[in-house]
């Protein structure tokens, strides 16, 4: 397998309208990143990921871009952002950007051209249809609720748009728009980021004819993500790649919703050269019910199915992305984890779960220090348009129980993750001297930066210790994965192998305290613990009792040959 530098970094990940407000006036912004390069630093990551910095009317927090080369004024000026990056590289550490181009804001001067006649020479960046019968072209639904199609008097005809109405869709069969958006590409890499992470990328192409799609009980339209891995997508990626990303030593990582391993490789294989590697979604359904709208029974061994699968299935050509949050999930430690009684020892497990397991960690801001979810009171809390959407369709049209829907979102919303981070116990927890643009956690006297700089037991020392014995330990990096005890509803065990030297990761998911018992077969020496989330003062490797949600990883060199990983 080849050796690269972003396999071997740890991606954090930043949202800045929630990280840290450099100017009072209640949302986060470039200087309020820069005032904390010496904390993610400090933390040992390599890349900081920056969801939408770009000019927006904001209807989707950002990932509505009106101008792919202007800087959002409440994030700062293009000066704020150089000076970023050129701190950032001072220290060492990349930036990557969002790239959102599968689609722009309707206030983007392309859609201003485009709607404005049949035939405007920015007619074909989007996709427009007449109606069908007096109604939209096809049964698409919109991922924020309603109809992918809005129909536009100005020109009498509909345009799509798979996120909200002010997301049209651009057209990337029209050869304009790819070299519009290879430009765009090319000129902030010209800049000196360091690579991309793109938005929805393998929803680029579109099925030509527009078929109706299945419609599920109770809904009005078909699932837009139907469109998913279109017909065309790998050409569009491979030309970006021949024509723009290859000529730079960067990395990218695509979202994609939709995908299975089996697809994935046509993404990510080496000979392919389209992307680095992707975000898939499979574990991230695993204890949701998005029909209805409700929570569902997680299983542990449908985790470890589906994390295995895609450790094995990539194996050594591709690559996996690791990650338990960002900013459209709910917060990992109240999902899979405790964020009660074992709030500290399962953020711990889970940080320890995943990121020992082969692929580029990507940390979401505040993971590091276990913020949990949020209560959102009523409705008036949210801010996620998702929410918003979702609140007019289910409770005032249908009529869905307000309490019931609430409880959903507390479990699941959006706005989860996007609370202000927790740097301190002053007001507002140290985001922002004005009034933050979405409530504080008010946990955040207990949960904060400051109080577990201090403490080494902290989560946030277990964060950084962890990122450092990745980076010491090629079997971490490059070492061959396999699951054992796979039928345990308790513990998630693995190991992970480069030539004889063998790591063992054990971590219990429950509150319980199993047994674990190393399948016999593996035949070691010398285990000795790498990490752990509790003192261990118990014998061997091969057999002890887990305390609730307790983590090891033990490092061995293998004894025999019988144990042959791949
Ligand atoms: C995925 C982004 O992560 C999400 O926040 C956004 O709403 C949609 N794409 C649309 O851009």
């Amino acid at each position: 397998m080849k050796k690269t530098w972003w396999k071997e970094s740890v991606v954090y990940q930043i949202y800045p309208r929630s990280f840290k407000d450099g100017n009072g006036d209640g949302s986060g912004d470039l200087r309020g990143i820069a005032a904390k390069l010496d904390y993610l630093q400090w933390l040992g990551v390599d890349v900081l990921w920056l969801c939408p910095i770009f000019q927006s009317p904001n209807d989707d927090n950002g990932y509505d871009i009106s101008d792919y080369r202007a800087i959002m004024a409440e994030f700062g000026t293009m000066a704020d952002f150089d000076e970023l990056l050129a701190q950032a590289h001072r220290r060492g550490l990349k930036i990557l950007l969002d790239l959102v181009v599968n689609h722009s804001s309707d206030e983007h001067a392309w859609f201003v051209e485009s709607r404005k006649s049949r035939d405007n020479p920015y007619r074909d960046f989007y996709i427009w249809k007449e109606g069908k019968n007096g109604q939209e072209p096809n049964n698409w639904g919109s991922a924020f609720g309603g109809s992918a199609w809005q129909y536009d008097p100005a020109t009498a005809m509909y345009y799509l748009h798979c996120f909200s109405k002010k997301q049209p869709d651009l057209n990337w069969d029209n050869p304009a728009v790819r070299r519009e958006v290879q430009d765009i590409v090319r000129w902030w890499l010209d800049k000196g980021v360091d690579g991309f992470r793109m938005d929805v990328i393998n929803l680029i192409s579109k099925d030509p004819r527009f078929p109706d799609g299945p419609v599920a009980p109770g809904k009005l339209y078909a699932d837009c993500s139907l469109a998913l891995n279109g017909p065309r997508v790998h050409e569009y990626l491979r030309e970006l790649h021949q024509n723009v990303l290859s000529k730079y030593d960067i990395m990218t990582v695509g979202e994609t919703g939709g995908v299975t391993p089996a697809i994935a490789r046509d993404y990510v294989a080496e000979n392919r050269a389209e992307l680095n590697m992707l975000f898939h979604f499979e574990h991230m359904d695993l204890d949701k019910d998005r029909e209805r709208l409700a929570q569902k029974p997680f299983r542990l061994t449908e985790l470890k199915r589906i994390l295995s699968t895609w450790q094995k299935d990539l194996g050594d050509d591709g690559w996996n992305s690791l990650y338990w949050n960002n900013h459209d999930q709910p917060r990992v430690v109240s999902r899979f984890g405790n964020d009660q009684e074992y709030w500290e020892k399962s953020a711990k497990m889970l940080a320890t779960c995943l990121y020992l397991q082969r692929g580029t960690p990507y940390i979401y801001q505040g993971e590091e220090i276990g913020m949990t979810n949020m209560a959102f009171e009523t409705i008036a809390d949210y801010r996620d348009i998702g929410v918003l959407h979702a609140y007019q369709e289910e409770v005032v049209q249908k009529g869905r129980d307000c309490q019931e829907f609430l409880r959903y979102q507390r479990h699941f919303s959006r706005d989860n993750a996007r609370t202000p981070m927790q740097w301190d116990d002053s007001a507002n927890a140290g985001f922002s001297g004005g009034t933050p643009w979405i409530k504080v956690n008010p946990n955040y006297r207990r949960i904060n930066v400051s109080a577990q700089m201090t403490d080494r037991e902290s989560i946030l020392h277990y964060y950084r210790r962890l990122i450092k014995t990745r980076k010491e330990n090629e079997v971490i990096l490059y070492g061959s994965y396999d699951l054992i005890l796979a039928d345990s509803e308790e513990i998630y065990a693995y190991i992970r192998a480069l030539d004889k030297q063998g790591l063992l990761v054990v971590c219990n998911f429950t509150a319980q305290t199993p047994l674990f018992e190393l399948p016999e077969h593996i035949r070691y020496s010398a285990g000795q613990l790498l990490i752990g989330n509790y003192t261990v003062t118990d014998g061997p490797m091969a057999r002890f009792s887990l305390r609730p949600y307790e983590c090891r990883a033990y490092l061995f060199s293998f004894t025999e040959e019988i144990y042959r990983l791949k």
